[in-house]
């Protein structure tokens, strides 16, 4: 990769900063909507890599972002590990006997999750070299919520972590493999960097988090690097306290740490920054928003960051109803107004 996600990673402070959205494909778009109704289905749309390549790059041909994240879902590791997973109005996933009876042959996971690398691949070939390309999984905590719970609740991953420790750190050994795995592949496909997302962060206590994010989070780096030396990688701990935040920043080895929207973002350049790059945080219904809002809200991240290396980012995904004209909007403030 070249251009200005390099330098920043490299922890130089650029002006304006490099910009993409979590979640920049989708369905505020019009152009993801014609594509998925042409899939059927989210989950073809996600295993088909010609179409899951086109859902990557349509958000970096109609905005000037800096980087691309490819067309995918957290869910489909679990699927990898033989969990059924369908999409309606959210995810369901199907209930899994135990530990044991999940996926551990390295070979058939890689068979199972080969259409998101064909798809990075694909797509790093039309990108054009200046931007980048993001690969990314789901943390095994927030990974482990849906497998326990079937759905997007946390209590039952929860209770399994209080009544069997030994089961539940079984299963999150599993995913530190599966997740290791998935983002060593998306490295040799072609992504010059990798997110994980832990969006279920905020539920565990402090000790919890400690455990079941930070631990996990923290032999993951370590074993990416050891496969991919050098490899570059953010984080995502949504929703940590402002003491969780500066212990993954400080312990897990990220490169790069993205902030959730209610982290006061002159905070984080201070505490955080001097141990990882720091990228976030908008709130994305100040996005909905637009107009006098959406400006302030900009100046106000813009400012604080200034001189620091920072990638402009939400503090979460896209919502779905966001109008496009925002989103080009976002793009202007954050280039200065050009
Ligand atoms: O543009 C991008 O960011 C790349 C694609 C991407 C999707 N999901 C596509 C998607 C990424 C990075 C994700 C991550 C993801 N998926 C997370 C972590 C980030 C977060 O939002 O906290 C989580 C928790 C999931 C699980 C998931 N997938 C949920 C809860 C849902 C349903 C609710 C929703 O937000 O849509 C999905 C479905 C999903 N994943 C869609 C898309 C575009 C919508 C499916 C559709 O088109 O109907």
């Amino acid at each position: 990769m070249s251009g200005v996600l390099l330098e920043i990673l490299d922890h130089k402070a650029v002006l304006p900063p490099p910009i993409w959205l979590m979640r920049q494909a989708g369905r505020y778009l019009p152009e993801y909507r014609q594509l998925r109704a042409k899939a059927g289905s989210f989950l073809n749309l996600c295993t088909t890599p010609t179409l899951a390549a086109q859902a990557t790059l349509q958000p970096v041909r109609r905005f000037r972002f800096d980087a691309a994240i490819v067309f995918s879902d957290i869910l489909v590791v679990a699927a990898a590990l033989g969990v059924p997973v369908t999409f309606d109005e959210g995810p369901k996933l199907g209930a899994f006997k135990s530990v044991d009876s999940l996926e551990f042959d390295p070979v058939k996971r890689f068979q199972a999750l080969r259409p998101v690398y064909d798809a990075l691949g694909l797509a790093r070939r039309e990108l054009p070299e200046r931007l980048g390309l993001i690969g990314f999984a789901g943390g095994p905590w927030t990974l482990a919520t849906y497998m326990a719970a079937g759905d997007g609740e946390q209590k039952a991953a929860k209770l399994w972590s209080y009544r069997d420790p030994a089961g539940f750190q079984r299963l999150i050994d599993l995913l530190v493999d599966c997740v290791s795995q998935h983002l060593v592949e998306q490295l040799k496909a072609g992504a010059d960097v990798v997110q994980l997302f832990d969006s279920w962060a905020a539920v565990l206590t402090a000790s919890g988090f400690e455990r079941w994010v930070v631990e996990p989070t923290t032999r993951i780096v370590a074993a990416v690097r050891a496969a991919v030396p050098g490899a570059r990688i953010i984080g995502f701990p949504r929703g940590a306290s402002l003491e969780g935040y500066e212990l993954y920043a400080r312990s897990t080895g990220v490169d790069v740490v993205s902030l959730d929207t209610i982290v006061p973002i002159g905070w984080a350049v201070g505490a955080l920054g001097k141990h990882v790059v720091l990228q976030g945080n908008l709130d994305p219904v100040a996005l909905l928003a637009g107009g006098q809002a959406l400006t302030e809200a900009v100046g106000v991240i813009l400012e604080a960051t200034r001189g620091t290396p920072f990638i402009f980012n939400l503090g979460h995904g896209v919502l779905p109803e966001t109008p496009v004209e925002h989103v080009a909007e976002l793009v202007r403030l954050v280039r200065g107004g050009q």
